[in-house]
């Protein structure tokens, strides 16, 4: 599961065997700024860039959907400076990369228990979800008080709902129903997932969705993840033999 992907290179891609959807847990922003014996809400802002990067990278190259952990249901436990500070950030982005989203036709859309967003952030975040909903580009999914636990729990409590009103029997419940009950219901599952900062750990992300995603774990600290360490696990996902629990012949 682990992988050196911190060479860089001048990695060309087949275009035929791109993922279509590629998750990212972007982890490590708070120790990049303690290394630099900065304020954390700094790591996240150099963190900023970095999804700015890496969104323009995979709309270039032509990944279909990109899904980034921008924030748990469990990090609203933090400091409320940081919470608040990562809102604001949130909120800036937003705006500031509204032109580039219509430029490059990508569509925003969010998962997760949005109504927990503060309100500037929440109108922000569904105008923009608005203004870009018919572009083709590619779809790029924040995932913002989002938890998968939580994602599964409304699922069950929708399907047992409509079990109760007679709408489905037990044997109807199949893996697709499931998979049209979850947040990501419009997308496909994630191809590949990658972590950054090292951490061995899936922290409740995506838990159906990443069932058979090629999982890249580096050590690199997000605010310094760069294109050219992504090109390079893209590269490497294209050498990996997807199996899906079969074998190959
Ligand atoms: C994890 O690092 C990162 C987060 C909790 C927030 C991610 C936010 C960004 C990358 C910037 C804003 C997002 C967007 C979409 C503009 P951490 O704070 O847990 O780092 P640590 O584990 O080193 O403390």
């Amino acid at each position: 599961m682990n992988s050196d992907t911190t060479k860089q290179g001048n990695d060309d891609l087949d275009p035929a065997r791109l993922p279509a959807h590629v998750a990212i847990i972007m982890d490590g922003n708070g120790r990049w700024a303690k290394k630099r014996l900065l304020n954390r809400v700094k790591g996240h802002e150099q963190g900023s860039e970095t999804v700015r990067t890496i969104v323009r990278i995979s709309r270039e190259i032509g990944i279909q959907y990109l899904t980034l952990y921008a924030f748990s249901t469990e990090n609203w436990e933090r400091p409320k400076s940081e919470v608040s500070a990562l809102m604001m950030l949130l909120n800036r982005f937003l705006k500031n990369e509204l032109q580039e989203m219509q430029d490059n036709g990508i569509r925003l859309f969010a998962i997760g228990q949005l109504d927990r967003l503060p309100q500037p952030v929440s109108t922000t975040l569904k105008e923009t979800i608005a203004l870009t909903k018919n572009n083709t580009g590619m779809q790029l999914t924040l995932s913002l008080s989002y938890g998968s636990r939580t994602e599964i729990l409304d699922m069950v409590r929708d399907i047992a709902r409509e079990a109760c009103q007679g709408k489905i029997s037990a044997e109807l419940i199949t893996e697709d129903l499931i998979s049209s009950h979850l947040y990501t219901r419009n997308m496909p599952d994630p191809d590949i997932l990658i972590r950054t900062s090292g951490e061995m750990r899936i922290s409740n992300f995506l838990l159906w969705q990443i069932a058979y995603s090629e999982i890249f774990i580096t050590k690199t600290l997000w605010p310094d993840f760069s294109k050219e360490e992504y090109l390079h696990i893209l590269k490497e996902y294209q050498s990996r033999d997807r199996r899906f629990g079969k074998i190959t012949t």
